[in-house]
């Protein structure tokens, strides 16, 4: 298991590459993975403002390239070394990726995704579609479950 500590200084470490022309506001993720392996991400912005890539967006992308699978615990912080709360956007994307047990760093202690995103659209509820085609293909694999 990787403790938060570690997984703070690995997000410390990726807000350095932040691309914030705009904001100033440097975001740096880094998450341990079920398998082990440990994902980074930053934040990344454009001239089009609405464009920006929140450092979790850039977390979940790394997750995939790297093999996929599902997000156990993880730290977002930003330039004062200090978490961050993923904003609404990234709680509905970090779900998918790491369901509600994901226990995100904070302070005094750990908070569990569950909390932060109660009631969450999950992909079963793709299975009320009439549309089979809107259905959930779990031989994709990289679902949470
Ligand atoms: N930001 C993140 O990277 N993650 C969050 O959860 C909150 C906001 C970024 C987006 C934008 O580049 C900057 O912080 C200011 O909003």
């Amino acid at each position: 298991m990787v403790e938060f500590s570690e997984l703070r200084l690995l997000a410390i470490e990726a807000t350095k590459n932040a691309y914030t022309p705009y904001s100033h506001f440097p975001v740096g993720a880094a998450a341990e993975v079920d398998d082990g392996r440990i994902i980074t991400g930053c934040n990344v912005e454009n001239a089009s403002y609405g464009l920006a890539l929140c450092a979790e967006c850039g977390l979940v992308s790394d997750l995939h390239r790297t093999g996929g699978g599902r997000i156990v615990r993880m730290s977002v912080v930003a330039a004062d070394h200090k978490p961050v709360a993923p904003c609404g956007r990234c709680r509905q994307l970090l779900y998918e990726a790491g369901g509600p047990d994901l226990e995100l760093d904070w302070d005094p202690e750990p908070i569990c995704l569950s909390e932060l995103l109660p009631m969450a659209f999950v992909p079963e509820q793709l299975d009320r579609s009439p549309d089979r085609r809107a259905q959930i293909d779990t031989t994709e694999g990289n679902f949470y479950e």
